[in-house]
């Protein structure tokens, strides 16, 4: 039975990549973006574009006016305490290494940091390179047979030397919402902090951080439909009182003089230089327009659509999943098939699917594979998408085998 998408109309960008015979299936990569967003976008450039915090002139006046106005939507989205919580930067990965460099103060010598097994490199490398610069401990939290993080393990492994635990809400390569309630509790325990990616996680449901009661939480717009170039990163107030500056230049300062400077507080001494206006703005649009949908209808159409993908690769011979996906995206490989040229022959019918290691090199290695397909589903596809990559997949088998 055809599944069809309310919402698919509201991306201009499927029809187009429909005109060039391109499914798209790609959207844990970067999502498609709604006319709402576009149109903000375009205003902001055809009204007059002006720098943020500084111009006393109408054009500064209403460009800050809409920057900060999209901050308090942020932290409306998340149920943040209060705007001054949501710092800006350029992209999750930006985010982590914020913080890799602004907590780095606060570790001494043998102190650990506890990540998983599945993290993508934004939340794994900065970690890894703080560990080695400051003689720290990286700890990775092994996962069970379907790809969540093992709690049993996970209550040994977080301990007192732990100083910070970070780790993924929804895995990028999985597709399941990992145990983060029980890891917390773990780490408040022992007085850590804790670091949510929440890259992934964001796109799905509506998630309240002071519920969620982690220290920092972070996500990037382009993957929740609004622009690139934007990140967010929520910090608890107490959190964000322990992160020292770290990039340095305009805006962010408070006072200056040759050979001394005292800077801002959070969020604007955390936004040193001219920031992503535009996509602050359009991120601010997005969502807007994705608060004026209903909600519980795009996770049914989003859930349904998900076991339809499970169902139909589950009906094929010698295909193997990743771990057990709950939504979102599936990742597998074929036995006997190469994943790159099984990927260069879906790219050759038009399905736009990710092939290799999806960011996360450590988590493929453990699994014993060189890369895999990853399927991954927005809102906006329907079931005929589906189809069409079932139709490919099963030539391209054909051909393989
Ligand atoms: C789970 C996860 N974390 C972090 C990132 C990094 O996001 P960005 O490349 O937008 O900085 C991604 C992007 O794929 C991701 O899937």
């Amino acid at each position: 039975m055809f599944q069809p998408s309310p919402w698919r109309s509201d991306f201009p960008a499927i029809a187009a990549l429909q005109g060039q015979q391109q499914t798209y299936l790609d959207s844990a990569a970067t999502a498609q973006k709604p006319q709402a967003m576009l149109d903000a976008w375009c205003h902001y450039y055809q009204h007059g574009a002006a720098n943020v915090h500084r111009a006393q002139h109408l054009p500064g006046a209403l460009a800050t006016q809409a920057f900060e106005s999209s901050r308090e939507k942020v932290a409306h989205w998340l149920n943040a305490a209060s705007p001054s919580q949501i710092i800006f930067t350029h992209g999750a990965t930006s985010a982590f290494n914020l913080l890799a460099y602004g907590l780095a103060h606060t570790f001494a010598a043998g102190d650990e940091i506890v990540i998983s097994a599945l993290e993508h490199h934004a939340n794994l490398l900065p970690w890894q390179q703080l560990a080695q610069r400051q003689g720290l401990k990286l700890v990775v939290l092994p996962l069970d047979a379907d790809g969540s993080i093992d709690l049993a393990a996970a209550a040994n492994l977080i301990g007192p030397r732990t100083r910070l635990l970070a780790v993924s809400q929804l895995s990028n390569v999985i597709g399941r919402w990992q145990p983060l309630p029980a890891l917390l509790a773990m780490a408040r325990a022992q007085g850590a902090l804790s670091v949510v990616d929440g890259a992934q996680g964001v796109v799905h449901g509506r998630h309240d951080v002071q519920a969620l009661g982690c220290d920092f939480y972070v996500f990037s717009s382009h993957k929740l439909y609004g622009p690139d170039g934007v990140g967010v990163l929520y910090g608890r107030s107490e959190a964000l009182g322990r992160l020292r500056h770290w990039q340095f230049g305009g805006e962010m300062v408070h006072d200056a003089d040759y050979h001394s400077a005292s800077f801002q507080p959070a969020p604007l001494g955390f936004e040193a230089g001219t920031p992503a206006i535009a996509g602050v703005i359009g991120l601010g649009a997005t969502l807007e327009y994705l608060g004026g949908l209903d909600h519980l209808a795009i996770e049914a159409h989003e859930a349904a659509l998900h076991a339809r993908l499970l169902r139909g690769l589950h009906d094929r011979d010698g295909i193997r999943l990743l771990g057990t996906p709950q939504l979102a995206l599936a990742s597998f490989v074929v036995d006997n098939v190469h994943n790159a040229d099984l990927a260069h022959l879906l790219t050759e019918q038009g399905i736009a699917v990710r092939a290799g290691h999806h960011c996360a090199m450590p988590l493929l290695k453990t699994l014993g594979l060189g890369g895999a397909i990853r399927v991954s589903l927005g809102f906006y596809n329907d079931s005929d998408d589906l189809q069409r990559f079932f139709t490919a997949l099963d030539k391209a088998l054909e051909l393989l085998r």
